[in-house]
């Protein structure tokens, strides 16, 4: 979501237009309002405002707010694995969540594969609205997200002793589907501005030991590690 100010702003240079045409009624503002609110900064308003508005509306939503959303998701789902105990730490429990967290995950990664070819305003687009997100910061989402996953999955793995090897059929897909989510962010933020897996690779150093124990290669490839 924008700032306020700029969909306030951006609302009254519609308005400017509107109220020399018709009165202005309650349903016409929150209506404008919601128009208003995929909006990205620096897009000329020249003539035709309320087409240009509806045009916008449909702006995708940036990958800020796409890993957010995943981060949300799965925040339940890593808990459950996290918070397993000796008693709980099986396979038949285990599954159904890691499985679940596997879907969650693969169901973004179209959303983000449909970035590439988006102008930077987009794909960088801060839910403030203030700034375009830096590198960093984009860096930090992937980061917080594969320690939210591996980081349960590493302890919960310790709990598995030497049944580590009982989970890994149900690993697989889950480490195909970071694989999946971690190419469509890559691509996404690659196509307007470079230096996101250097970022990345540099903030999750600590997982290797966890990537390696459940033997998921696919991540650490792509993360370069
Ligand atoms: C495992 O057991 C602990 C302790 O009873 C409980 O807090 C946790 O919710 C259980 N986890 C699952 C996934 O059943």
């Amino acid at each position: 979501m924008r700032s306020f100010t700029a969909i306030f702003s951006i609302a009254a240079v519609a308005f400017a237009g509107l109220t020399s045409a018709a009165p202005v009624d309650t349903s016409a503002v929150s209506g404008a309002v919601n128009t208003v609110k995929g909006v990205v900064s620096n897009v000329p308003v020249v003539g035709g405002v309320a087409k240009d508005l509806s045009i916008r509306a449909d702006a995708p939503r940036g990958v800020q707010e796409i890993l957010i959303d995943v981060q949300t998701k799965i925040t339940p789902l890593t808990q459950q694995i996290q918070f397993c105990t000796v008693e709980n730490a099986t396979v038949e429990i285990l599954t159904p969540i890691v499985q679940t967290l596997t879907s969650t995950l693969e169901e973004i990664v179209p959303e983000l594969q449909a970035l590439v070819g988006q102008p930077i305003e987009v794909i960088l687009a801060s839910v403030t609205g203030t700034a375009q997100l830096t590198v960093a910061e984009v860096a930090t989402l992937v980061a917080n997200i594969l320690t939210l996953v591996f980081g349960a999955l590493g302890t919960v793995s310790t709990l598995l002793k030497g049944e580590v090897s009982a989970i890994l059929p149900i690993l697989a897909p889950l480490g195909a589907a970071v694989g999946h989510l971690l190419q469509a962010v890559l691509a996404a933020v690659g196509s307007v501005v470079g230096g996101l897996l250097a970022a990345v690779t540099g903030l999750v150093q600590n997982l290797v030991p966890t990537l390696l124990t459940l033997n998921l290669q696919e991540v650490l490839q792509i993360l370069g590690l």
